[in-house]
This record gives C-alpha cells, sequence and structure tokens, in this order.
C-alpha cells in the first residue's frame, strides 16, 4: 500500500500530525519543544493506558455469541430470555479467582463463568463459576477466603500455610476443596468444562408461581482436565494457554457450545428439605433434583478490543430481569451489593454507559449526571412528575420474586437440618463419583500442595480435615506428607 492511499494518523481530536517518528525539535540537535501537543497527548495517555484490574477474577478473557431455547420451560419463569425459540446476544467471560493480570491461565483455582445475556428486558446476568458449590456460606468470610488466596502482606508471596490454615479452620470449605484439589481443578480449556450458577435463584411464571432453580451450562465439548504435570509445564511455556485456545477455536469457526440444564424445586419443597437447598456449599442432588434442558449457547465472535470489551465489562448478579430472581442464600444477597461497588470504583459510575455493558433494550431511567456519563438526559429529571415522564407500571412489572422473613436480627448459621453436614457430599464426590485413579491423582494433588511451605500444626489440621472426609484418603495423604 502506498503511503498516502492509508489514513492520516491524527491526534485524539482528529488533528492530522505530521510525522509518527520525529518530535518537534529546535533544529534536528535542539531541545523538544513544548509545544508538540502530539508528542504530549502519546506520553499521556500512555501513563494512562491501565485501569485497576478485577479483585477477584483479575485474569480471563471472553468472547460473544448466543443463548437459544430449545426446550418450553414457560410454564417456571415468564423471562423473555428464557422463552420457547427465543434467541439472545450473550457476552461470556471466564476467569481465574486468585491470579493477577498476567497469572498462568493454568494454576488450580475455580474458573469464573460470566454471562450477559442481552434480552428485551433488560441485562440478565448469570455470574457462575465451573464448580456447583462454593468454599464459604456466609459473606462475611468471603473476603477473608480471598486474601488467605491471593498474597501475604510482609513478602507479597502466595502462601500455602496461609491457604490450608483458613480451609481448616473453615470445614465448610470441605467439598469446594475436595473439588478443586480433583481432576476438575485444572480444567484442560475453558471450553472443555461446565459452568454453574452455583447459586439457586428464583423463577416466576406469568401465573405469579415460583419456583427455586440451579443452572448447569453443560459443555458440548466433553469435560477435560489437565495434570498437575501438564499444567506445571504449560504454566510455564503459555502462561495464556486458555485465553489463545479460546480465541483461535473461535477464529477458526470452531464454535463452542454449552446446553443448559436447570434443576427446578417447588418453592414450598424448600422448607422441608433435608439440608437447606440455599447453602451454598451443597449440590441438590441430581437423583432428587434431576437437570431439565433450556436452551444452548453458541460462542461466535470474539473481541476486536480486549480493554473495551473484555477488561471493561462489568458483570452483576444483581442485574436480574422479570421472571428472575435471587433466593434466600447469603452469599448471593452479598453479592447482589457487591458487584455494582465494584463497577463504580474500578471503571466508574457510568459504567453501564460502555457499549459492552449498555442493554440493546430501552433505557428510561431517571439517574443523571456523574463522570464520563455520553448520553444524554432529558427532561423530566424527577418522579413523579406530571411532564410525560417514564413511570413505573408495576400491574405489567409486579415485584413478585420475592418470599417471606421473619426473625429477630442475628448473627448466626443456617438453621441445622437432618442432613447439614460439612462433609457427608465431599465424601460422595470422593467416593460415588471419583474411578481409583481420579483418587489416586486427588490425593498426589493434595500431597504436592501440602508439602510447599505448610506449617505442622496447619498440617496436623489438614490431616484431620482429610480424614473427616475420608478416612481412606486421609490416611493416604498422611503416608504421603510423612505423618502416618
Ligand atoms: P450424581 O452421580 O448424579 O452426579 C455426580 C456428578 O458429578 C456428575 O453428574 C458430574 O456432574 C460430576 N462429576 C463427575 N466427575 C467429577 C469430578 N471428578 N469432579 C467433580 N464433579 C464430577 O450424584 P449427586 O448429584 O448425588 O452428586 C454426588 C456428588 O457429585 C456431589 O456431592 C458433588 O460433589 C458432585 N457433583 C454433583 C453435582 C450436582 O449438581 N448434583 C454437579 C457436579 C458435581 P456434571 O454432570 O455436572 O458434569
Ligand atoms: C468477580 C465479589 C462470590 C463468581 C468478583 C468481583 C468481586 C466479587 C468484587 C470483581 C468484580 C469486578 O471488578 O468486575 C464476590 C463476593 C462474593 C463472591 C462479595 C461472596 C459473598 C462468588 C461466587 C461466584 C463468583 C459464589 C460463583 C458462583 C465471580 C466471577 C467473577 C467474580 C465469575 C468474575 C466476573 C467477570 O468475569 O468479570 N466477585 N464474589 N463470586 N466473581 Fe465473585
Amino acid at each position: 500500500m502506498k503511503k498516502n492511499d492509508r489514513k492520516p494518523t491524527t491526534t485524539d481530536a482528529g488533528i492530522p500530525v505530521a510525522s509518527d517518528e520525529y518530535s518537534l525539535t529546535v533544529g534536528p540537535d535542539g531541545p523538544v519543544l513544548l509545544q508538540d501537543h502530539y508528542l504530549l497527548e502519546q506520553m499521556a495517555n500512555f501513563n494512562r493506558e491501565q485501569i485497576p484490574e478485577r479483585q477477584p477474577h483479575a485474569k480471563g478473557s471472553g468472547a460473544f455469541g448466543y443463548f437459544e431455547v430449545t426446550q418450553d420451560v414457560s410454564a417456571y419463569t415468564k423471562a423473555a430470555v428464557f422463552q420457547p425459540g427465543v434467541k439472545t446476544d450473550t457476552l461470556i467471560r471466564f476467569s481465574t479467582v486468585a491470579g493477577e493480570r498476567g497469572t498462568p491461565d493454568t494454576w488450580r483455582d475455580p474458573r469464573g463463568f460470566a454471562l450477559k445475556f442481552y434480552t428485551t428486558e433488560g441485562n440478565y446476568d448469570m455470574v457462575g463459576n465451573n464448580t456447583p458449590v462454593f468454599f464459604v456460606r456466609d459473606p462475611m468470610k468471603f473476603q477473608h477466603f480471598i486474601h488467605s488466596q491471593k498474597r501475604r502482606a510482609d513478602n507479597g508471596l502466595r502462601d500455602h500455610d496461609m491457604q490450608w490454615d483458613f480451609w481448616t479452620l473453615s470445614p465448610e470449605t470441605a467439598h469446594q476443596v475436595t473439588w478443586l484439589m480433583g481432576d476438575r481443578g485444572i480444567p484442560k480449556t475453558w471450553r472443555h468444562m461446565n459452568g454453574y450458577s452455583s447459586h439457586a435463584y428464583m423463577w416466576v411464571n406469568k401465573d405469579g408461581e415460583r419456583f427455586w432453580v440451579r443452572y448447569h451450562f453443560k459443555t458440548d465439548q466433553g469435560i477435560e482436565c489437565l495434570t498437575q504435570e501438564e499444567a506445571d509445564r504449560i504454566a510455564g511455556e503459555d502462561a495464556d494457554y486458555h485465553r489463545r485456545d479460546l480465541f483461535n477455536a473461535i477464529k477458526e469457526g470452531n464454535y463452542p457450545t454449552w446446553t443448559l440444564k436447570v434443576q427446578i424445586m417447588p418453592f414450598e419443597e424448600a422448607e422441608t428439605y433435608r439440608f437447606n437447598p440455599f447453602d451454598l456449599t451443597k449440590v441438590w442432588p441430581h437423583a432428587d433434583y434431576p437437570p431439565q434442558e433450556v436452551g444452548r449457547l453458541t460462542l461466535n465472535r470474539n473481541p476486536t478490543d480486549f480493554h473495551t470489551e473484555i477488561e471493561q465489562a462489568a458483570f452483576e448478579p444483581n442485574n436480574l430481569v422479570p421472571g428472575i430472581g435471587p433466593s434466600p442464600d447469603k452469599m448471593l444477597l452479598a453479592r447482589l451489593f457487591s458487584y455494582a461497588d465494584a463497577h463504580r470504583a474500578r471503571l466508574g459510575v457510568n459504567y453501564k454507559q460502555i457499549p459492552v455493558n449498555r442493554p440493546k433494550s430501552p433505557v428510561h431511567s431517571y439517574s443523571k449526571g456523574g463522570v464520563m456519563r455520553v448520553e444524554n438526559t432529558s427532561d423530566p429529571v424527577y418522579a413523579p412528575n406530571s411532564k410525560g415522564g417514564p413511570a413505573a407500571d408495576g400491574e405489567r412489572y409486579p415485584e413478585d420474586a420475592v418470599w417471606n422473613a421473619s426473625g429477630d436480627f442475628i448473627r448466626a448459621a443456617y438453621t441445622k437440618r437432618k442432613d447439614d453436614d460439612d462433609f457427608v457430599q465431599a465424601n460422595a464426590l470422593v467416593n460415588k463419583v471419583m474411578d481409583d485413579a481420579q483418587r489416586d491423582r486427588l490425593v498426589s494433588n493434595v500431597v504436592g500442595h501440602l508439602k510447599k511451605g505448610v506449617s505442622e500444626p496447619v498440617l496436623l489440621r489438614a490431616l484431620e480435615y482429610w480424614r473427616n472426609i475420608d478416612k481412606t484418603i486421609g490416611d493416604r495423604i498422611a503416608k504421603g506428607v510423612g505423618y502416618e
């Protein structure tokens, strides 16, 4: 291409510039002139390119696609996105939890599975993980948990002693830790793992009937995992292994898909079920609530600007649309605050006007002003008004995703039920789901992890923790770390 067939370089103000290579100076050997506003803009913008990374889930990537409803679940929800035959544009971001923006994709960690559905009734975000459970059940512990997974205050290092200290003092972590130390703790690629809502949510149908649901996005590529050895090698060879795999697969037209299935619990059963169904450290056994198909998610478009489309993407579990609501899961209820707060801090109050976060349905809100607002506000700017401004329609959009609650103000765990136990589902995972080879790898992964700087008192507690999950596995781990 001849040089003058190309678009002329301009400043950010669109002013054509004379050179991409030379600063404006007094003669070829002279000083640089302050009036070279193009040079100044280059230097100043460069200094401001980075925005704060997410705390947690900093490392990740994503893609665009669509969700297509294949089965009729309208008896359970009136949500526009889940009506028969509806196809909705979608954004997904996959991530690791504890690492920073540049850490290796193949470190052992849960993976984020965050979806934004651009529905006709506003953005619906389903911010899940590749695991059906979580480490803790009370939001008071979340921040401490993440601190224990990240870096120490003194030397800035990650520290297995602090990880096991937290885990062994929090027995409710046993199920998720067992899951994490098993094969699925390191997926081969993001395409080869499932995504789960983990939490229960409420679905409401057009007659106002309510149900509790848990989402399972099952990979159509099949589950594949990496061994610890494979993951360690890849971490050194290509820290961006998962990001690269997703981008290349989509670039080559090899579009990954997931089938969404939901477990549905009748509203009233939650009260009498044998454990609290909103406890995030437990799954609903498939035998009790068999997953039912809803539709398929397909990813078919890569971002063209990682920064604007992925780094500035803002997912928030509080983006719930008519027909979908929260459940009494305490973790979920806290998340309904935390994410929008994080976005206001990281991206600014008007982050929903960044194109990737902007709904594709009309916005008629009364928000105004604020840093970086780019869409005009129009009068009237208050409600109620007699000037034709938007008016809430409680008949069409009733506040129906609700439940009844009463009690004294208290700080306590969920009320104990018959089958409330921190270890029973971890034990089922070890003994009913894993085979001998998987159990061998579980033992080897835990032994390897415990051998990295875990102090004796914490190590002894870790052995007791594993013996509580399963005596044989605990004994094998003890032998592996030399404490028979
Ligand atoms: P099921 O036998 O019906 O379900 C077992 C499920 O475990 C499988 O369907 C599969 O879930 C998942 N799984 C298979 N291999 C592994 C592995 N190596 N690591 C983690 N998960 C695996 O029994 P239950 O429903 O009674 O659950 C038994 C245990 O299975 C639970 O305690 C839990 O640890 C685990 N599990 C249960 C899930 C649930 O929602 N009920 C979901 C995932 C795990 P999938 O089909 O989602 O791939
Ligand atoms: C990211 C808080 C539990 C999945 C984040 C972020 C915060 C946060 C502040 C960073 C948001 C950002 O800057 O964009 C919390 C709190 C929790 C909690 C307070 C519990 C009380 C969970 C659970 C899951 C989850 C249980 C999964 C079921 C994710 C995912 C992301 C994330 C996937 C990354 C989203 C993205 O890709 O941008 N969390 N979290 N979190 N969290 Fe949580």
